[in-house]
C-alpha cells in the first residue's frame, strides 16, 4: 500500500472523533456510538482504495453501515481488508473515562483474519518482551519471562487488564506474585498499544476481551514490533459453527501474529476522542476543535503522531451529530 494512504486513514478516524467527541459524558453510548460510525463511513467515501470490511458493526442484517463485507472507498485500487472500530470504549465516551479511541486498520485483501464478533482471550506485549509471553502458560511462568526480559523485578512490571469478574483468577494471581495491577473499566485495543509505548509504564496486558478488538490491536502491534496472543472462546455451539465457517479448522487454535495480520503490510491509524495514555482527546473551542492521532505502517515501523486543528465553521459536517450533512468537497481533493 501506498504510503500516501496513512494520512488519508488518520482523516478517517479524525472525522468519527470529531462526531463523536462531542457526545462525552452524555451518558448515551448508543447515540456515541452512531455518530462515529456515520463520520467514520462517510470519510471512507474519498478515498481511493477498493476496501472489504471485514471486522466491523456486525453482520449485513444487523448493522445500517460498516457491517461485514460492505465495500468502502472510492471503489479504485489497492484491493484491500478493512478492520474498523469507530468508537473503541463505548462507555468510556458516555461516561467521559479516558481512553476511548476511533481506530482502523488496513491491509491488503486476505490479510486481516476475519474474526467474528465474539470474546478473545489475549496476551500482549511490547517490542522489549516479544518471544516471552505464551497463553497457553500460567501467569506466573509469564510474568516472569517477562520481568526478566524487561530486566525488572516482578514487583515493577504492570500488568493491565479489564475488570470483570471473569479475570478475578488472573488478578488474584497477579497480586500474589506481587506485580502491579492496572484494572480498566474498558477499551483493551489501548490497553495492548500501551504495552508496546514506553511512557504508559504498561508491560503486559492479559485477559478476555473482544475478538474484533484483539484483532485491531494485533495490527498496531504489528507496526510497533510488539506481540499479541489470542484463541477465540465460543460461548456456544452457534459460535463454535461459525468459526469453522470462517475458515478456522480448529476453534481452539492459537493464535499468533501471523494468523491475526498476514504479510507485513498493514496500516493502523487511532484518533483519541477522550483524554487517554498514549492520545489526547478532543478538544472543542468555538469554531475550532483539535484531534491527536496516530498512524503506523508495518513495512517501516514509523510512528507518526498527528495533532490537527479543525476549522469546524468551514467543515461544518464536523460539528455535532456526525457528518450527517455529508463530506464538503473541499475534503476530496
Ligand atoms: P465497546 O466499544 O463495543 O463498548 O467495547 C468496549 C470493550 O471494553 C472492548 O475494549 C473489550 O474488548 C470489550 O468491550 C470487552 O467486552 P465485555 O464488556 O463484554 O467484557
Amino acid at each position: 500500500m501506498e504510503r500516501e494512504l496513512a494520512l488519508e486513514f488518520v482523516r478517517v478516524t479524525e472525522a468519527a472523533a470529531l462526531a463523536t467527541g462531542r457526545l462525552m459524558g452524555r451518558g448515551d453510548k448508543i447515540a456515541a456510538d452512531n455518530a462515529a460510525v456515520e463520520a467514520m463511513r462517510m470519510a471512507f467515501d474519498t478515498v481511493y482504495i477498493d476496501g472489504v470490511v471485514v471486522i466491523g458493526e456486525g453482520e449485513m442484517d444487523e448493522a445500517p453501515m460498516l457491517y461485514i463485507g460492505e465495500k468502502v472507498g472510492a471503489g479504485t485500487p489497492p484491493l484491500v481488508d478493512v478492520a474498523v472500530d469507530p468508537l473503541e470504549g463505548t462507555n468510556l465516551v458516555a461516561k467521559g473515562l479516558p481512553n476511548a479511541l476511533s481506530v482502523l486498520a488496513v491491509a491488503p485483501r486476505n490479510c486481516i483474519l476475519h474474526a467474528p464478533d465474539m470474546y478473545m482471550d489475549k496476551i500482549a506485549v511490547g517490542p522489549r518482551a516479544v518471544g516471552c509471553i505464551n497463553l497457553d502458560a500460567t501467569v506466573e511462568e509469564n510474568i516472569k519471562r517477562v520481568a526478566a526480559a524487561l530486566k525488572k523485578k516482578v514487583e515493577d512490571v504492570v500488568a493491565i487488564i479489564l475488570d470483570r469478574p471473569r479475570h478475578e483468577y488472573i488478578i488474584n494471581e497477579l497480586r500474589r506474585l506481587g506485580a502491579r495491577v492496572k484494572l480498566i473499566s474498558d477499551g483493551d485495543v489501548s490497553a495492548a498499544i500501551a504495552t508496546a509505548v514506553d511512557w504508559t509504564g504498561v508491560d503486559i496486558l492479559f485477559g478476555i476481551g473482544g475478538a474484533p478488538e484483539g484483532v485491531l490491536a494485533a495490527a498496531a502491534l504489528k507496526c510497533l514490533g510488539g506481540e499479541i496472543q489470542g484463541r477465540l472462546v465460543p460461548e456456544d455451539e452457534r459460535e463454535r459453527t461459525r468459526i469453522i465457517s470462517m475458515g478456522l479448522e480448529n476453534p481452539e487454535q492459537l493464535l499468533l501474529m501471523k494468523d491475526l495480520i498476514k504479510g507485513d503490510d498493514v496500516i493502523f491509524a487511532a484518533s483519541g476522542i477522550t483524554d487517554g495514555d498514549f492520545l489526547q482527546g478532543v478538544r472543542y473551542a468555538g469554531d475550532r476543535a483539535t484531534t491527536h492521532s496516530v498512524v503506523m505502517r508495518s513495512m517501516t515501523g514509523t510512528e507518526r503522531f498527528i495533532k490537527a486543528t479543525h476549522r469546524l465553521d468551514i467543515k461544518p459536517h464536523y460539528v455535532a451529530r456526525g457528518c450527517s450533512g455529508g463530506l464538503n468537497p473541499r475534503d476530496r481533493g
